[in-house]
C-alpha cells in the first residue's frame, strides 16, 4: 500500500454531535494534499487522529502502514506535524529553540548543529537564527514551525492551516515553501486550510470537507466537474432586441434557480437542463438568440456555496 494516510470511515463524535464523519481519506506518497473546509468542518479533529493524538470513535486510519492510536510514537517518527499554534520559547533564540527541540529527539549534538543550520537554511531564516523568537512576525514563526517539523526528517508532514492569521507576502513564503520541500525534497504533505486559493497553487489534490463529512476529493480541475455531475447545470444566455421583462419571464421557467445579469448577457443557474424552454421563450418574444452555452462552475463557485451552507 504506498497510500501515506489511508482513512476508511473514520469517525469522531464528541457526546452527540459528529465532528468528522465516516471520513474516507487518501494522500498518496509525493503528493500535495490541500484538506479543504470551512471553520469547524473537522480538519483539526481529523488531523488529530491521524497523530494519535486523539482517538476516534469507530473506523479505521492508516499512516505510513501504522495504526495511529496503538503505534503513535512508529507515525511520529515518520511524520512531522505544525499545529494551528505552533508554541516556542520566545526568549531564547528561534536556533536554540531547534537545538532544544533535535535534544528531546535525541540527536547526537554535532548532528542537532549541522541540522540546525541547514533546516534555518531551508525555511529562509538562515539570517534570523539568533534572534529572540519574541521578535518573529507570525510568518516567521510559522516557517520556524515548519523548520522544527524538518529537524527530524520526517517522510510526511501534516500542516494544519499554515497560513493563518499570515498576511499575503508572508502566506506566499510559506505556500512557496511547502512547495519546494514537496519538489526538493520529495516530502509528502498534506495541509489543511479553509482558503481555496491558497491551497488551488499548491495542491496536486484536494478534499473538500464540510460538517464533518468528506464532500468530495480528487484533482482540482476534476473536482467542478464531479461534484455537480447531475445536480446542476449553469447557462449563459445572450440575446439581442427589447430584454425588457425577460428577467421575469426567465423566472417563470419551472429548473431556473437564479438569474444574474451578466455584462454579456444573463447567468442561469438551473437545476434541470432548461435549454429547450428558454429558446421557445426567446423565439416567442421575437428576440435574436447570440448564444445560449453551458458554464462549469468553476471550483470557487463550489466552495462558496459549500462555504455558505455550513
Ligand atoms: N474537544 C472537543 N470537544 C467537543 N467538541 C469539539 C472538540 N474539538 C472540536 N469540536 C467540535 O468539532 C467540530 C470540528 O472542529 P475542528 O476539527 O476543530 O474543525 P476545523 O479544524 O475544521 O475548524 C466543531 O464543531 C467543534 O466545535
Ligand atoms: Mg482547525
Amino acid at each position: 500500500m504506498s497510500a501515506v494516510v489511508d482513512t476508511k470511515n473514520l469517525s469522531k463524535r464528541y457526546r452527540d454531535k459528529f465532528a468528522v464523519n465516516a471520513l474516507n481519506l487518501t494522500v498518496e506518497e509525493g503528493e500535495v494534499f490541500g484538506f479543504l473546509g470551512p471553520n469547524g468542518a473537522g480538519k483539526t479533529t481529523t488531523i488529530l487522529m491521524l497523530l494519535g493524538l486523539t482517538e476516534p470513535t469507530s473506523g479505521e486510519v492508516s499512516v505510513c502502514g501504522f495504526n495511529p492510536t496503538r503505534q503513535s510514537l512508529e507515525v511520529k517518527k515518520r511524520v512531522g506535524y505544525l499545529p494551528e499554534n505552533p508554541g516556542f520559547y520566545d526568549d531564547i533564540s528561534a536556533r536554540e529553540n531547534l537545538l532544544y527541540m533535535a535534544r528531546l529527539n535525541r540527536i547526537p549534538e554535532d548532528d542537532a548543529q549541522r541540522r540546525t543550520t541547514q533546516v534555518l537554511e531551508q525555511v529562509g531564516l538562515a539570517d534570523d537564527g539568533q534572534r529572540l523568537v519574541k521578535e518573529y512576525s507570525r510568518g516567521m514563526k510559522q516557517r520556524l514551525g515548519i523548520a522544527e517539523v524538518l529537524v527530524k526528517k520526517p517522510i510526511a508532514i501534516i500542516l494544519d492551516e499554515p497560513t493563518l492569521g499570515i498576511d499575503p507576502d508572508g502566506a506566499i513564503r510559506i505556500l512557496e515553501l511547502i512547495k519546494n520541500l514537496n519538489r526538493d525534497h520529495g516530502l509528502t504533505v498534506l495541509l489543511s486550510s479553509h482558503q481555496l486559493q491558497q491551497v488551488q497553487q499548491i495542491c496536486n489534490r484536494v478534499g473538500i470537507i464540510v460538517k464533518g463529512k468528506l464532500i468530495v476529493q480528487g484533482e482540482l480541475d476534476e473536482l467542478g466537474k464531479a461534484i455537480l455531475k447531475g445536480r446542476q447545470w449553469n447557462f449563459l444566455l445572450d440575446v439581442s432586441g427589447n430584454t425588457d421583462g425577460l428577467d421575469r419571464d426567465l423566472q417563470s421557467i419551472k429548473g431556473i434557480d437564479e438569474i444574474d445579469k451578466r455584462a454579456h448577457g444573463w447567468f442561469l443557474r438551473c437545476t434541470e437542463d432548461v435549454r429547450g424552454e428558454v429558446v421557445a421563450l426567446v423565439s416567442r418574444r421575437g428576440l435574436n438568440l447570440l448564444q445560449l452555452r453551458s458554464e462549469d462552475p468553476t471550483l470557487e463557485e463550489i466552495y462558496l456555496k459549500y462555504f455558505r451552507e455550513a
